[in-house]
């Protein structure tokens, strides 16, 4: 760029923004709050199942679309911490509930064996059922410095959310449509916005929520979190085809051996790929009238189709 006497126009004064070190200093500030939040008391057997898949790392994306979402909106990390553990609490119960073997019957999940694999079946659901709980009694308990209607308006979306109009819902239309080779895509969609999308979008909106976002700001922030949930769930597929156990912590070639519809199966990989580069662009666009200050959410959103795990 040159200005207009013919000089190069200076350098922006901010540096640009850089993922990576973001993701690492959000990632170590919400395993060091993960740890706090749950000790290990009687009977020792559940909280150490619970903190077993809590704590067996992951990238943290859920609670990190929180923080930034609500320090976006002008709101700080400590008003979202709760949440943003909760959030990771409900998804990490998602998991260990999906690798059952009712489920998907995993063995493998965030590099290690799955929670029912170490503790047993009746443990891992009880497991799954203690984290559900426990995330909303830990929102209402520790959530200080917000309005208490905000936190109440938290734990409702997030009960939708998680429930049969949500990632339950998702899961089930998931397990129902197994082996059938005439699903459409209108039918996978609501299987990923749902069992995926959903618990994403609750991410956004809660941090939100949490931070005050006025109604055409939500609408926004709404509108890329939805786009993101799609495209994350179809980068999962993907994945599950050309990644390697290595890579992905958990076993590949999964949604193929189990006769999973996916996008990739309807679509292909690059036609997949690309579709999700649409949605993440789309994503993007949604953020626009808030600058610089939507940069993290910004690079989260990218970096939703270039991970490989
Ligand atoms: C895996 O989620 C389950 C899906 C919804 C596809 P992530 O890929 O976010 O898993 P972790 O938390 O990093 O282990
Ligand atoms: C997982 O979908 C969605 C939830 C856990 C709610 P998948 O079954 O595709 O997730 P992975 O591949 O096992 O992580
Ligand atoms: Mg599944
Ligand atoms: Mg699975
Ligand atoms: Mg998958």
């Amino acid at each position: 760029m040159v200005a207009t006497d013919g000089r190069p126009t200076p350098k922006r004064e901010s540096p640009a923004f850089d993922l990576s070190t973001y993701l690492k200093e959000r990632q170590v500030q919400v395993e060091a709050a993960l740890d706090r939040s749950l000790p290990i008391i009687y009977p020792e057997t559940i909280y150490e199942a619970m903190r077993y898949s809590l704590l067996a790392g992951g990238k943290r994306l859920r609670p990190i679309l929180c923080i930034a979402t609500c320090e976006l909106a002008g709101g700080t990390m400590e008003m979202a911490m709760p949440t943003a553990c909760a959030l990771e609490m409900i998804h990490t119960m998602s998991l260990i509930h999906d690798d059952l073997p009712a489920m998907d019957n995993d063995d493998y999940r965030r590099g290690q064996l799955t929670n029912h694999k170490v503790y047993g079946e009746d443990m891992a659901i009880l497991a799954g059922d203690g984290l559900l709980a426990y995330a909303f009694e830990y929102i209402a308990a520790q959530t200080k410095g917000v309005p208490a209607e905000r936190v109440l308006q938290v734990i409702a979306w997030l009960g939708h959310a998680v429930g049969a109009g949500g990632l339950v819902g998702g899961q089930v239309v998931d397990l129902q449509s197994e082996g059938k080779l005439d699903i459409q895509e209108e039918t996978l969609t609501y299987i990923h916005t749902h069992k995926t999308g959903a618990l994403l979008e609750s991410c956004v909106v809660c941090g939100g929520i949490l931070a005050g976002v006025t109604n055409s700001e939500m609408e926004r922030l709404s509108r890329y979190a939805q786009n993101i949930g799609l495209a994350f769930q179809i980068i999962d597929d993907i994945l599950d085809i050309t990644s390697t156990q290595e890579e992905l912590g958990k076993t590949a070639g999964k949604d193929l051996q189990a006769q999973k519809v996916t996008y990739p199966s309807l679509w292909g990989i690059e036609t997949s790929k690309a579709k999700a580069q649409e949605l993440i662009e789309a994503a993007k666009t949604q953020l626009e009238p808030f600058g610089e200050k939507a940069e993290p959410l910004i690079a989260l959103a990218e970096f939703i189709t270039s991970r490989t795990n």
